[in-house]
């Protein structure tokens, strides 16, 4: 079969691009309708996150097509010369109205989930940029955007194969089999259409959610949790020279979910903080945070995190941070803390920098660095959430602590 196009038939890249396309939208029905049936969770994360990417895909497929349908336009197959006035304002309607919606869905697609702070990944390879800030009410627009165009796109796709058929069995025409490879030999033609279906029916189901689920579940066993007053944390102290809290400094994490990094932040902390810097560095930190003001800007999110399988607010609503021992190094400092979060007490070593006080007095010392950490260390994921495939198990801690002297 020819690569190009020829006025009796579409060539092979074209087809291809027909083909691929087709069973791209089936998918995207099928990953949608099953995401629906599925409660919030994991296995609806990484199935939305397929979605995506197939969606992404077709948005690139749909500029590589009309490309090439365009430089094929001077030796394309015409629409039969012998069609009723209205069958070919139907033909001149639908075949832009599928282009168009072959845009407009992958865009709404990645127009709402920036909506919902959700950053779009490309199967994990390519992160895409955000195309508006978080916004609740833009997204609810959004979503019923999606669904609309979504059946706006079925309708069309049900009367162009309809079409199609009536083409074929009706007035008996090359129409279809123009698009179907090997053209003249019915034979070999229906094998190759078998073969197609079959092994699509295959990419389908690989795609469902099921390996997602479980994956990870090796790490059945649990941490045993240990109490904070084990490691001193909370033991008394006399009041610290300097404090901050979330009016003032900054407390967020960054984690990566189905592929993208996704920041949060902490909305209520208060931290007690001792510090003399220099060669020996000494002194205490003590970082109390209300595990219950976690915002990753998405009201459904910071919920889930919340539940049992997550950070168990219910049982564990303080996490507290405490570093008695501390060490210089090229980057500033490195505090050895204990770390206490949701029953389980780790040490976690903190970088960080120490900016001394203004010489006027006018502003305080600065904290400010990183940890990185591991969720699951801390049971921050239990059941489904343990699985690490589309909810990554570091996590990196920043934070920015503008001090205020002790009243
Ligand atoms: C041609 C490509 C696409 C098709 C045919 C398609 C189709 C659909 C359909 C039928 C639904 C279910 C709508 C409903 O009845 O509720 C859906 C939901 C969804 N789609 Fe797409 N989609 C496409 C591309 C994308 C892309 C590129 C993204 C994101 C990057 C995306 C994100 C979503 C999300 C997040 C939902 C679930 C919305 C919710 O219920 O929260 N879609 N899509």
């Amino acid at each position: 079969m020819a690569l190009s196009n020829s006025s009796a038939r579409w060539g092979a890249i074209a087809q291809v691009f027909h083909w691929v396309i087709v069973w791209a939208l089936l998918a995207q029905f099928v990953l949608a309708s099953a995401a629906e049936d599925l409660p919030a969770g994991v296995g609806k994360l990484g199935t939305l996150a397929r979605h995506k990417s197939i969606g992404i895909t077709l948005l690139v497929l749909a500029v590589l097509r009309l490309g090439w349908r365009w430089s094929q336009r001077s030796h394309s197959p015409a629409l039969p010369a012998d069609l009723k006035r209205y069958e070919r304002v139907l033909a001149q309607l639908i075949h832009p109205g599928l282009y168009a919606l072959l845009f407009a869905l992958p865009l709404s697609g990645w127009l709402m989930s920036s909506a919902k702070h959700y950053t779009v990944s490309w199967f994990g390879w390519v992160t895409l940029p955000d195309l508006v800030a978080p916004n609740e009410a833009l997204f609810e627009v959004l979503k019923g955007t999606h669904e609309l165009l979504a059946n706006a796109l079925l309708a069309l796709a049900a009367l162009h194969v309809a079409a199609a058929l009536v083409h074929h069995f009706v007035r008996k025409d090359t129409v279809l089999t123009r698009m179907l490879p090997f053209g003249g030999q019915a034979g070999a033609r229906a094998v190759v259409m078998l073969l197609a279906v079959l092994l699509g029916a295959w990419g389908l189901w690989q795609l469902l959610p099921g390996a997602a689920a479980t994956a990870g579940s090796e790490r059945a066993t649990s941490i045993a949790p240990v109490s904070a007053a084990d490691t001193g944390a909370g033991a008394g102290n006399s009041p610290a020279a300097w404090v901050s809290d979330a009016q003032h400094g900054a407390l967020e994490f960054e984690f990566v979910q189905a592929g993208a990094a996704t920041r949060g932040r902490f909305g209520q902390f208060a931290a007690d903080i001792d510090f003399t810097p220099g060669a020996a560095p000494s002194g205490r930190f003590d970082v109390r945070i209300a595990v219950s003001s976690i915002d990753t800007q998405d009201k459904e999110r910071n919920g889930q995190l919340l539940t049992a399988g997550l950070f168990d607010v219910a049982r564990f609503a303080e996490a507290r941070y405490v570093a008695t021992r501390f060490s210089a190094n090229a980057g500033g400092y490195i505090a050895y803390g204990q770390l206490s979060l949701r029953g389980v007490t780790r040490e976690v070593p903190l970088q960080f920098t120490y900016t001394p006080a203004s010489a006027d007095g006018k502003s305080g010392p600065v904290l400010a660095g990183s940890a990185t950490l591991k969720r699951l260390d801390f049971g921050v994921g239990e059941g489904e959430w343990k699985s690490t495939e589309w909810i990554a198990d570091e996590v990196r801690v920043l934070f920015s602590l503008p001090l205020m002297p002790h009243r």
